[in-house]
């Protein structure tokens, strides 16, 4: 039963029973109609709904939305709950969210524990509240707030609910809470719909709209919810439903919802290899080498989970300029409000830097974040071997390097894994865990179970250049500059990335990060570059001519100020002079075709990757472009964006491109074959 009720005195329970979220699916939505009935017939005082497991409800079940929905329609259950002579009271514990904060809207009185959280997070789904969201919650909390919950998607604090009066009461015990109120007092309480509607502003209308576009640009959901309340307000709540259900229903089949439902499932299902099954390791204390910006948001996320860390330094100014990052973050964190005073003191309590390697010997994981030089990597692993026990595990921050050189520097490599962290390390949620020749399960285990106790995404992966996502990344920056050298300009190409969906292009991100990173990649693969590839030298010049980016006040573009970016001639320049060297005729590539190739690039590459078992389903690939690389969400990442175009066309395209550089644009044979086959990316492997 994924719905229980009981009967004490005159007073009904019901629990919504439906492990491990409390997801509202069609069992739950039979049970609770059936409960509404239950109660009428039994003539009880009160109703009082909550979850089993410390959850109310997460939410109408995603997993019914590729399929038709199945009566009861949780509008009508929730309805018939709004209609009852018998007042219903939500008791709120863990979560109520979306369908479940709806079921709380239907109710009479809602009260919440303290450390519960209500909200609707339908937008982040791709879709709008369906079950009356959109028409209780602005009679409740009002219109501004309204619009900011719904098109934002963010969950409030019980706290925060009761100050804009979403909920009655906090109680430590939300049942007992329940209980406890006057009958009278509930039998006064007017049903949210009842209440009347609030007045249609129409700048409160506008200031929602610029809010949306500044921060959800490109996503149709959060824009829709605004329009559904807008066109509603003040409709007779029948009719406000209608068109509410009606939104839902085609937002639920579009493709914005479909990518994002993919990437929510896909998010939780990153697994171990079937054939991995060994138990992780206990780790209590790691050391972490390096205090740098790397260095220490390992450090931090690492404490943030528990564990007692150690960051290894050099000298003593690396040991200082540790302390003062580690001490930093915490104090942003405390800023935040991210954690209080308790937690920042037992955080530091469990932290320490010295350059004295002898103070990690009873850790039982290192990780080292070092300067990314292979000589450097090979030095610190020796002395790890020597300073840590036998069996520690011992994994590199790499963003680059060969995972098995590294581990050919200590006498059992098996220990060795790699664990590309994201900066900034601690609020990044994406870590490719880079698993050598030679890796054990244990190592690729504990890396992995560490991950999800960092609350991040582990995605296994083999060991290549740049492994996933910077692999993806050096096609990307390939495939842009030799489109700036064959006719464009850095800024066409950003402002053509951004149109797709990318937060920003791939010049803007570089001048960012820095231009000297990728320059001392490629010299580093300058022996083993296939010397008949063709190779763009504009990145060079750029070098050569002190232009690295935001730090130097001029990159791709510059900075007078220090902030303010301006378009930079003499980089336009660049382009056209290199391609005159070249004998290279320009064309004039409009976004379209700009956007074309960049992205086929990375398709090609990702299928070349998925083809040599790097990456192990085109789903991994999906988690790290979008979560590590700026993928638009929306769109599911780059794989599940190949599937919408179809894989047929691609090939057709790639091999047009083909024509104009047969070493670049080679078609993927994993492509190739489900073009033969007929089938998606995503069932290739
Ligand atoms: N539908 C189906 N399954 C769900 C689900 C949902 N709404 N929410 C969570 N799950 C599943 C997860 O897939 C996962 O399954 P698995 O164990 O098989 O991998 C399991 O529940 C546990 O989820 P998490 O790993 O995310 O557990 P956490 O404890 O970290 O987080 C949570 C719990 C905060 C509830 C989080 O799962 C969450 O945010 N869920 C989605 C909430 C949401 O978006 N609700 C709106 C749904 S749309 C809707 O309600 C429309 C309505 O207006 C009609």
């Amino acid at each position: 039963m994924s719905v229980t009720t009981r009967q004490e005195n005159n007073v009904g329970f019901v629990e919504i029973d439906n492990a491990p979220v409390n997801a509202i699916g069609l069992s739950v939505r039979q049970g609770l109609l059936e409960a509404v009935g239950w109660a009428e017939r039994l003539m009880l005082e009160r109703v009082i709904v909550h979850g089993r497991g410390g959850m109310f409800a997460a939410g109408a079940d995603a997993r019914e939305f590729d399929a038709p929905p199945v009566e009861p329609h949780l509008p009508d259950v929730l309805n018939a709950i709004d209609k009852s002579f018998v007042p219903w009271v939500a008791a709120i514990d863990g979560v109520a969210l979306g369908g479940g904060a709806e079921i709380a809207l239907a109710c009479r009185m809602r009260i919440m524990t303290p450390s519960a959280r209500i909200g609707f997070p339908e937008v982040t789904l791709g879709v709008i509240p369906g079950a009356g969201g959109t028409q209780r919650l602005p009679h409740v909390v009002g219109l501004a707030n309204s619009l900011e919950i719904i098109s934002g998607g963010k969950p409030l604090t019980a706290q925060a609910a009761l100050d804009i009066g979403l909920i009655h009461d906090i109680d430590d015990d939300a049942l007992h809470g329940a209980f406890m109120v006057n009958t009278e007092e509930l039998g006064c309480v007017v049903p949210a719909q009842d209440l009347p509607a609030p007045v249609a502003d129409p700048e409160v209308f506008a200031r929602a709209r610029k809010q949306v576009s500044l921060k959800s640009p490109g996503q149709h959901a959060p824009r829709r919810a605004i329009d559904v309340i807008e066109t509603t307000i003040g409709l007779p709540i029948d009719e406000g439903l209608a068109i509410e259900r009606q939104t839902f229903l085609e937002l639920r089949d579009s493709d914005q919802a479909k990518s994002l439902r993919h990437l929510f499932f896909a998010e939780r299902n990153t697994k171990l290899p079937a054939d991995v099954v060994t138990d992780s390791a206990e780790l209590v204390h790691v050391a972490v080498v390096g205090g740098g910006t790397m260095g220490s948001g390992i450090a931090y996320a690492l404490l943030n989970a528990g564990l007692t860390v150690t960051i290894l330094e050099t000298d003593d100014a690396g040991v200082q300029r540790a302390n003062a990052n580690v001490n930093s973050i915490v104090e942003a964190s405390l800023k935040r409000g991210l954690i209080d005073r308790l937690g920042a003191d037992t955080r530091l309590a469990r932290f320490n830097a010295t350059t004295n390697y002898s103070s990690v010997s009873d850790a039982t994981l290192a990780i080292e974040a070092a300067f990314e030089s292979m000589d450097v990597k090979r030095v610190v692993f020796a002395a790890l071997e020597k300073a840590l026990p036998a069996d520690a595990i011992l994994a590199s921050n790499t963003s680059y390097l060969d995972v098995n050189d590294i581990a050919s520097a200590v006498s059992d490599p098996t220990r060795v894994i790699g664990l590309h962290f994201f900066a900034p390390a601690h609020i990044m949620k994406l870590l490719e865990v880079v698993r050598g020749d030679e890796t054990s399960d244990i190592a690729l285990v504990t890396c992995f179970t560490l991950a999800k106790r960092l609350r991040k995404i582990p995605v296994t992966v083999g060991v290549c250049d740049g492994f996933v996502g910077n692999r993806i990344l050096a096609r990307y920056r390939e495939a842009a500059d030799t489109v700036f050298m064959d006719g464009s300009t850095p800024w066409d190409i950003d402002e053509a990335m951004v149109e797709f969906g990318y937060a920003m292009g791939p010049y803007t991100a570089q001048d960012l990060s820095g231009l000297d990173i990728a320059h001392a990649n490629r010299r580093r693969q300058d022996a083993t570059r296939d010397p008949e590839r063709r190779y763009i030298p504009i990145a060079d010049r750029m070098v050569e001519l002190g232009k690295l980016g935001r730090k130097t006040g001029a990159g791709w573009y510059r900075y007078p100020d220090g902030t303010g970016r301006v378009d930079d001639p003499i980089v336009a320049d660049l382009g056209i002079e290199e391609a005159h060297f070249a004998g290279i005729k320009r064309v004039d590539y409009d976004a379209d075709e700009i956007r074309e190739r960049l992205l086929l690039a990375m398709i090609n590459e990702a299928a070349d990757i998925l083809h040599e078992g790097i990456a192990r389903s085109a789903a991994d690939i999906d988690l790290v472009t979008v979560f590590g690389y700026g993928f638009p969400r929306w769109r599911g990442g780059l794989m599940h964006y190949a599937d919408s175009l179809g894989v047929s066309d691609i090939v057709l395209k790639l091999q047009k491109l083909q024509n104009e550089d047969g070493i670049a644009w080679r078609v993927s044979p994993l492509l190739m074959r489900c073009a033969e086959q007929g089938i998606k990316i995503r069932d290739a492997v």
